[in-house]
C-alpha cells in the first residue's frame, strides 16, 4: 500500500486566495483495480485558471470540490500499472492531483520522453505555449510593420506570444510587473518595448508613447483597466485574442466593460475569446512550428521552479501577485 501526500481545497476563497484555502493531508491509496495505474508526480504546473476553479463559478471547467485534492497539468512517472497501455517507468503528462502520487484511470494521459527537461512539457512545449501559438497565429495574425500588444508579457503564455509576433515581423510592445521582467522582455525576448504595469499608472499615456500608430493586434492576458486603455487604441480591423483576464480573477465585484463599445463597429474589430483545449487537434502543428525554434534560441523561455509540493499553495498565491517569472512549476520528486 502507498501513502500519498496531497493538497486539498479546504475553503473557497473570497477575494485574495489565503493559505487556509489549502490543507495538506496524508492518505493511504487504495489498491489498483483493472485499468488503473499509480503515478508518482515529478512536476506540477500552476496556472491562473485554477483560481476561478476554486470558486463555485460555472465556467468551461467544473469547480474543484471542497475537501478533495486540487488537480493540475503534471508530468509523472508510472510506478505501478494494471492498465495495458502503460508500464512501470513510463513518463506521462496529464491532469494529476496536487499530490505525491495519483491513482489514475489512464484517460487523457499522454506518454512523453525524457529527451527534454520534463518541466518543458508544462511550459514552452506544453499548454501555455500552445495557447500563445493558437491565439497569435489564428486570431492576432500579425503582419510585418504592425504593432502587437501583449499583457503579462513575460508570463508562461505572454513570453511566447510576444516572440511569435516578433518573428512574424511585427513591432511588439508588452507590459510586466517589474523592471527585471521588462529588461528581459526587451533584451532577451526581443520586445521593442515593455513597461511596468505596477509603477506606470497612466496606461493610456504610456501606450500612446510606445504605440503611436495604435495597436493592430492585442494578445489579452490581463483584462481590467489595462485592457480598457488598449481597447481604445485599437486600429481599424484590429484583432483581439482574449486569452485571459488575470487582474479580475480575485475581484469580488465585476468590473464594468470598456466605454465606447460602438468602437467595435466603427473600427471593424475582431474580438475572440478562446480556450486552448478546444483546439487540441492542432497540437501537432504547434509542435512543428515551435519546437524547431528552441535549440537555436530563436524562442527563449523562462521558468520558475519551486521545490516541494508543500510550497505549491504559497507559489500559487504568488502567481496571482506576479511573483513568478515565466512558467511556474513545482518540482515534486
Ligand atoms: N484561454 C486559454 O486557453 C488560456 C490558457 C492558458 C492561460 N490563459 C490565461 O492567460 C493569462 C496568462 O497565463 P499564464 O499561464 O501565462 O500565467 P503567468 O503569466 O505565468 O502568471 C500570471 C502572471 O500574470 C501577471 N499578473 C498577475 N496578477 C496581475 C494583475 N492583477 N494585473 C496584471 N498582471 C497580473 C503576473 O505577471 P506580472 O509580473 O507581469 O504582473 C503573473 O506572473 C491568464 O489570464 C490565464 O488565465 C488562458
Amino acid at each position: 500500500m502507498t501513502d500519498a501526500i496531497q493538497i486539498v481545497l479546504a475553503k473557497r476563497p473570497e477575494g485574495d486566495v489565503t493559505a487556509d484555502c489549502f490543507r495538506e493531508e496524508t492518505v493511504a491509496l487504495p489498491a489498483l483495480t483493472d485499468g488503473q495505474l499509480l503515478i508518482r508526480s515529478r512536476f506540477l504546473s500552476l496556472d491562473p485558471y485554477m483560481r476561478p476553479r476554486m470558486t463555485e463559478m460555472r465556467s468551461y471547467t467544473p469547480p474543484f470540490a471542497l475537501g478533495q485534492p486540487l488537480t493540475g497539468g503534471s508530468v509523472g512517472e508510472v510506478v505501478d500499472s494494471r492498465n495495458p497501455k502503460f508500464v512501470k517507468g513510463d513518463l506521462v503528462i496529464g491532469m494529476l492531483n496536487w499530490a505525491s502520487h495519483t491513482v489514475h484511470d489512464g484517460k487523457g494521459l499522454r506518454k512523453v520522453d525524457a529527451g527534454v527537461p520534463l518541466s518543458a512539457y508544462l511550459g514552452v512545449l506544453g499548454m501555455p505555449s500552445f495557447t500563445a501559438w493558437y491565439g497569435m497565429k489564428h486570431i492576432c495574425k500579425p503582419k510585418a510593420g504592425e504593432t502587437v500588444f501583449v499583457s503579462a508579457a513575460t508570463g508562461a503564455v505572454g513570453q511566447v506570444a510576444g516572440q511569435l509576433a516578433r518573428l512574424a515581423g511585427a513591432k511588439v510592445v508588452g507590459c510586466a510587473g517589474d523592471e527585471d521582467k521588462c529588461v528581459w522582455a526587451v533584451r532577451e525576448a526581443g520586445y521593442d518595448a515593455c513597461f511596468n504595469h505596477r509603477t506606470e499608472r497612466d496606461y493610456g499615456a504610456v501606450l500612446d508613447k510606445l504605440c503611436p500608430q495604435g495597436i493592430d493586434a492585442d494578445f489579452e492576458n490581463v483584462g481590467g483597466r489595462l485592457f480598457h486603455a488598449v481597447f481604445e487604441r485599437m486600429t481599424n480591423f484590429g484583432r483581439i485574442a482574449f486569452c485571459g483576464a488575470i487582474s479580475e480573477y480575485q475581484d469580488t465585484t465585476p468590473l464594468a466593460g470598456p466605454e465606447k463599445m460602438f468602437g467595435i463597429v466603427q473600427k471593424r474589430l475582431t474580438i475572440q475569446g478562446f480556450i486552448v483545449s478546444d483546439h487540441v487537434a492542432l497540437m501537432g502543428d504547434f509542435i512543428n512550428d515551435v519546437a524547431p525554434l528552441l535549440p537555436s534560441g530563436k524562442l527563449k523561455s523562462r521558468e520558475t521552479v519551486v521545490d516541494g509540493l508543500a510550497k505549491a499553495p504559497q507559489a500559487f498565491m504568488g502567481l496571482l501577485k506576479g511573483e513568478n517569472f515565466g512558467k511556474l512549476v513545482v518540482k515534486i520528486s
